[in-house]
């Protein structure tokens, strides 16, 4: 077994995936973009199970960007559906693993129906503490910061923050979900080395892993390569190496 080879000491605690390649992958064998997608549904499905049996505590997922919605209406429409069917169809799974969904982004932009899955989904799982799977959709990084700076300065003017009082630590609490604990390691599949307005200001110190395995066909053993790679890395945090192992 392929797992056997990872040390189960070391596991990075939060798993955060760019799912690309979908429409790629389709287009390499005739297929439309969409049927890219629907296939892409079935890699969350396996990623989802093997990041459960692996023991991540988090799994994020990069559904939707922002960006997303300039994408032609028909795609866009699509992929809301696949999302709502996911969400419907997944719970009875999710709850039976003790799996807590959330989600992050601008959440008020997406259709209705949506929104009732998502919300229910979310209402639904919020005691289960085995594993937390993090939707992130409609989702930007810079728009996360914007959003934060806007609350901020709500409360300033409401007399509840001060601008000596603000650091990394107290801005992080105006971010969209601040009990999730930072990416250790980001995963994009597609081969593209950019993060594309995802979690920029949670990833200032993840390791990143680029794959050209297109999503569709990332299975558990991607995963486990890319925690494996994970492992071989000195995260230094600005220190030097010998610091770093002097410290352990
Ligand atoms: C990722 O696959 C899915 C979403 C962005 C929603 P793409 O649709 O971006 O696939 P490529 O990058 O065009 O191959
Ligand atoms: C990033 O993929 C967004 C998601 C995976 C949801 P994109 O395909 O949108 O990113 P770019 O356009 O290649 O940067
Ligand atoms: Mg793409």
């Amino acid at each position: 077994m392929v797992e056997r080879r990872l040390d189960p000491e070391h596991l990075p605690r939060h798993v955060a995936i760019i799912m690309d390649g979908n429409g790629r992958w389709a287009e390499e064998r005739g297929l439309s973009r969409i049927e890219g997608h629907r296939e892409g549904i079935e890699s969350v499905r396996a990623v989802l199970r093997a990041a459960h049996e692996l023991g991540i505590g988090t799994l994020t997922l990069y559904a939707f960007s922002l960006e997303n919605w300039n994408r032609p209406r028909d795609e866009v429409g699509e992929l809301m559906g696949l999302l709502e069917r996911y969400l419907e169809e997944e719970l009875d799974e999710v709850m039976r693993n003790g799996i807590r969904v959330r989600a992050v982004g601008r959440l008020e932009l997406l259709p209705p129906s949506v929104r009732e899955q998502l919300d229910r989904a979310l209402a639904k799982t919020r005691d289960n503490d085995e594993m937390q799977l993090v939707f992130a959709l409609s989702y930007g990084g810079r728009q996360e910061i914007v959003d934060g700076v806007r609350k901020l300065l709500r409360d300033v003017e409401q007399g509840k923050a001060s601008a000596d009082h603000i650091d990394e630590k107290a801005f992080s609490a105006y971010l969209y979900d601040p009990e999730v604990p930072d990416p250790d390691l980001l995963i994009r599949t597609g081969g593209e080395s950019r993060v594309s307005n995802f979690l920029l200001w949670q990833i200032a110190y993840t390791e990143i892993h680029v794959t050209e395995r297109m999503w569709p066909d990332f299975r558990k053993g991607d995963l486990v390569d890319a925690i494996l790679d994970f492992q071989s890395r000195e995260r230094r945090f600005g220190m030097t190496s010998a610091q770093v192992q002097g410290s352990k």
